[in-house]
């Protein structure tokens, strides 16, 4: 069966440049990059390549890029170091709708250690609520932490605005830019942030692979503490092969940023008016235009989105209900619960996440198959009658 995949927002096929890039390293290139050897050497000029490509893909200097783990740790790393280089604050700021990867530290900072956290609310649309963001700084805030993108609805935050009234005050600024990567431009000196996690199977480089941003000049501390590796920031031999993959990736995903901008978001619309034409009861999640290009968050009234995702599945097509970290569970993602998304259509809600690779041939069999596969779970549903809700 032919898959369409459109759960890119939960990882990403690995791009065949980064496979063809990597494979030399996997193989007979297995120097190790610290040897003192012209055969380590040549492992070490190609890191060294990665971390520009890197650096050049944020426009970041190469020596403030570190290699992680993933996405999590970069994002642990980030709030560790900012209560470390300030063990006096015991405040930080962040959203309610932000990824477990880092929601959950809070969670464990506040139970733990006694840290006072503000999840600043969001609005209907998902958009931040900056009142509350401002009211909430002070001189006890150690930082404060915001994706720039939701993986589950895509909307945006205003970074750079909030980074200069973070700088202003003199407050650590952090982003996780996990789900903007590849999707829209991202620019570490016009945001103005002092951190910024990246995960690399998001843009088409592997899993177990990701970058944190450190700005020149932060007395920053390692979460990993080892050896000498990423300049004493992250001990331990680094994922020579992964490395080399992120490089690729970010490249490529440079490249693609006209793409993204284009044909990919043309693809998302043109999903998005098929599906709200041809299925009553359907309705967006989160802001239309403050959004990435990529993503479709959409809610079916008097449905399970577990149910719509194992009929799509037995047609091939992958997608999301919720955040796939999340799934599992049969309530309405956090994300949602916080925009206050009426539970009609919060728990019939489907992510579809494009990428590059997607085609309008594939759009138009995700519309085939869900149009009858909504009718039908509709005529089985005690909450739908004549066309609507009851
Ligand atoms: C916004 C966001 N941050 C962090 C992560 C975690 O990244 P990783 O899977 O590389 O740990 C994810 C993964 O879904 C994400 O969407």
């Amino acid at each position: 069966m032919k898959i369409v995949y459109t759960d890119n927002n939960a990882t990403t096929k690995v791009a065949d440049e980064v496979i063809e890039e990597m494979l030399p390293y996997l193989g007979e290139l297995y120097g190790n990059p610290s040897s003192m050897h012209t055969f380590g050497d040549k492992v070490d000029r190609k890191i060294k390549e990665a971390r520009q490509r890197v650096a050049d893909f944020i426009n970041a200097d190469p020596d403030e890029i570190v290699f992680t783990s993933c996405g999590t740790e970069s994002d642990n790393a980030a709030i560790y170091s900012a209560i470390n280089a300030f063990p006096e604050k015991k405040h930080i700021i962040t959203s309610n709708v932000e990824h477990p990867a880092i929601n959950n530290l809070y969670q464990h900072l506040q139970k733990t250690k006694g840290y006072e956290i503000t999840f600043v609310p969001v609005d209907k649309k998902g958009l931040l609520d900056l009142d509350a963001l401002y009211d909430s700084m002070s001189d006890n805030t150690a930082i404060i932490s915001l994706m720039r993108a939701n993986n589950e609805t895509g909307v945006l935050f205003p970074i750079e605005l909030i980074a200069k009234k973070a700088n202003e005050k003199g407050i650590l600024f952090h982003t996780d830019a996990v789900q903007a990567a590849g999707k829209i431009a991202i620019d570490v000196k016009k945001m103005g942030v002092d951190m910024l996690s990246l995960s690399g199977h998001k843009i088409h480089a592997p899993k177990g692979i990701g970058v944190l941003y450190v700005k020149k000049g932060f007395k920053f501390s390692p979460f990993l503490i080892g050896g000498h590796q990423e300049q004493g920031r992250r001990g331990g031999t680094e994922n020579t092969v992964s490395i080399i993959g992120m490089g690729k990736a970010c490249e490529l995903a440079r490249e693609n940023l006209t793409i993204m901008d284009t044909k990919v978001r043309e693809l998302r619309d043109y999903l998005q008016i098929q599906l709200l034409e041809k299925i009553p009861g359907a309705s967006i999640n989160g802001d239309l235009e403050l959004r990435l290009p990529n993503t479709l968050s959409i809610g079916f009234d008097a449905v399970e989105g577990e149910s719509i995702l194992l009929l799509l599945d037995r047609e091939g097509i992958c997608a999301s209900s919720g955040s796939a970290c999340t799934s599992g569970s049969l309530d309405p993602s956090h994300v949602l619960m916080a925009m206050k998304v009426p539970f009609k259509s919060a728990h019939g809600s489907i992510r579809f996440s494009l990428s590059h690779y997607n085609t309008k041939d594939e759009m138009d069999i995700i519309t085939n198959t869900l149009v009858p596969a909504i009718q039908k779970l509709r005529d089985m549903s005690p909450f739908w009658k004549d066309g609507k809700v009851i």
